[in-house]
């Protein structure tokens, strides 16, 4: 179903040509930056066995090293039609096809379709939907063990840098908007969802956190 009126479209931003750009980086120098940091991460808490659903999985990085670490299953959910079908192509590529089910759509819209997971991810996602707490939210119910994040430090600069784009995104008539979202209140939500913090890096621009479900 094409964008309805003033929902954002993921397809004009995350088109082909970005995937194909992003695909051709991930071949060539592996993952990049915060999302190397996040899959280390999770591969130190163990992943043999696991499932996994990464949620905006873009072009399926973090899906690929992951079953390549061990993990069973993924589910990869991208509201861009051609990031999905990028991430699928490269997740047949590396021989994962048949352990792999890759869904087109908003994950808060269609996240009862999606089974719940050892392991769920939101890797630069956050600040690409403006409904964080339903993202944190749905996201967070659907994780039974790890939720991984990486999202924008909730600074001055980092506001000043997405205004910026959003002035741009204006200019150019594109419905997409970037945000940043208040962590304080992010951090709560997940940790009354029921997660501890298991790790916290920053790096200028982002934020890579790891939680883990407090067991019962
Ligand atoms: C900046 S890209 C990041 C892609 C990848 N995770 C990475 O770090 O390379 C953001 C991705 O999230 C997707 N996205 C944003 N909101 C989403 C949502 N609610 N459900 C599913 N995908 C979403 C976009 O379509 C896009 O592919």
């Amino acid at each position: 179903m094409p964008p309805q009126c003033c929902e954002p479209d993921y397809d004009a931003l995350f088109d082909d040509r970005a995937a194909r750009r992003e695909l051709a980086e991930y071949r060539r120098n592996g993952p990049s930056g915060a999302t190397r940091r996040l899959i280390e991460r999770i591969v130190l808490e163990g992943v043999e066995g696991t499932s996994v659903v990464d949620i905006g999985g873009g072009v399926g990085v973090i899906g690929a090293e992951l079953l390549g670490a061990g993990a069973a299953r993924l589910t990869d959910v991208d509201a861009s039609r051609a990031y999905a079908a990028a991430a699928h192509e490269e997740l047949e590529r590396r021989g994962f096809g048949d352990r792999v089910t890759v869904r087109h759509g908003d994950f808060v819209r269609i996240a009862d379709q999606v089974a719940p997971a050892d392991i769920v991810t939101l890797d630069r996602v956050v600040c690409c939907y403006g409904d964080w707490e339903a993202l944190i939210g749905r996201s967070s119910e659907r994780a039974h063990r790890l939720l991984g994040l990486v999202y924008p430090n909730d600074r001055w600069w980092t506001r000043f840098v997405v205004r910026t784009g959003n002035v741009v995104m204006r200019v150019f008539r594109q419905r997409f908007r970037f945000y940043i979202h208040p962590e304080r209140e992010i951090d709560a939500r997940i940790r009354a969802a029921g997660f501890e913090r298991r790790f916290h890096h920053r790096s200028i621009g982002w934020q890579t956190v790891l939680y883990r479900r407090v067991p019962d």
